[in-house]
């Protein structure tokens, strides 16, 4: 049972190497006359078909082939071993069989010893009768150099056509929109140009505005008021009982020729009604003052006697000049209800 289990390789290999080593049998054993029961063995033995049939290829037997034989052998020396009993029980050989056979198995042995191979001889062996199988990267012969590109060939060959690049058109833009966007472009530059040009012209005005300030600070208006002082004249030119009115619009100051408490005096009164301020009018024929306001009337002395007004009229001061002409002083103001008409610079006699 345990001879008919699966072989292993290594078993198939040394099967193989006693095969070989059976195939060449020493020319002394083939001499020897065979004893019987190993003629027997051998006729019982079957034929060596594998054997034929690799050498009748001529060349040495194949992988497959060896290990066919192998497993021929093996089966055969099964058989012979089963077929030793029988050879037992046969007459025993002669002892000069023994002894012929017995020089035998030395030069077996050495046989064997000689021709014994290992398993890459064995394979290599194989591999070489047979077709070419698989081989190893170290074993596996070189790769011829692939071929360089002849470039005569390729000078030779007329260049390609290339074919234009189509160009890729302008997508046209409507004219609508053309416009449109002129006219938006027009109408934000005129946008942004008016607010520029109110903001620059408001700051121009107020830069003038603030220059114009400036200036007045540094030159103040002058009033061109008359001078509190002014000649009128000499007396000659007043006559008694006469007021004059020429000097009313330029210096508001009548001149007057009059009767004061039983003494004759030049004077000027103030043209300033006592009342609310207004400008009375002289009138010849009345011979009195009279306020257009509210009615308020004073004598030719300038005392209220009518209307509102609560008192007479003011007197300028007045002198004699050195050239003899009459000074008149608007810097000074003489009130009757305080006494100050006795003043003599309130009057000037006559
Ligand atoms: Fe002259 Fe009133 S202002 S009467």
């Amino acid at each position: 049972m345990a001879d008919k289990k699966k072989m292993s390789v290594a078993e198939i290999l040394a099967a193989a190497r006693s095969a070989d080593g059976n195939g060449e049998k020493p020319a002394a054993a083939e001499a020897s006359p065979p004893p019987e029961p190993v003629a027997e063995a051998q006729a019982e033995t079957p034929p060596p078909a594998a054997k034929p049939a690799a050498s009748a290829g001529g060349g040495r037997p194949s992988v497959s082939e060896i290990l066919a034989m192998a497993r021929a052998k093996k089966a055969a020396g099964g058989d012979a071993e089963a077929a030793k009993p029988a050879a037992k029980a046969a007459p025993k050989p002669a002892p000069a069989a023994k002894a012929a056979a017995k020089p035998a198995a030395p030069a077996v042995a050495a046989g064997k010893k000689g021709v014994q191979r290992d398993t890459a001889s064995i394979l290599a062996a194989a591999r070489a009768a047979s077709k070419p199988g698989p081989v190893s990267k170290a074993e596996a012969p070189p790769r011829p150099a692939a071929k360089p590109k002849s470039t005569t060939a390729a000078a030779k060959a007329p260049p390609r056509p290339v074919p234009p690049k189509p160009t890729k058109p302008t997508k046209p833009q409507p004219a609508a929109k053309k416009v449109a966007e002129e006219d938006r472009r027009g109408f934000l530059q005129i946008a942004t140009g008016s607010f520029l040009a109110v903001g620059f012209t408001a700051l121009s005005v107020t830069g003038g505005l603030f220059s114009l300030g400036l200036a007045r600070f540094f030159f103040p208006n002058v009033l061109a008021e008359p001078p509190s002082k002014f000649k009128v004249g000499f007396k000659d030119g007043f006559p008694a009982g006469k007021v004059e009115t020429k000097y009313v619009a330029q210096y508001g100051v009548w001149v007057v020729n009059g009767d004061f408490q039983g003494e004759q005096q030049i004077y000027a009164l103030k043209t300033v009604c006592t009342h609310l301020g207004c400008t009375p009018s002289w009138l010849e024929a009345e011979q009195k003052f009279k306020c257009p306001c509210h009615g308020s009337g004073f004598y030719k002395d300038g005392i209220n006697f009518e209307g509102p007004a609560p008192r007479p009229l003011e007197r300028y001061a007045i002198r004699i000049a050195d050239d003899g002409q009459i000074e008149v002083d608007k810097s000074r103001t003489f009130q009757e209800e305080l006494g100050q008409w006795a003043d003599p610079q309130s009057y000037v006699s006559v």
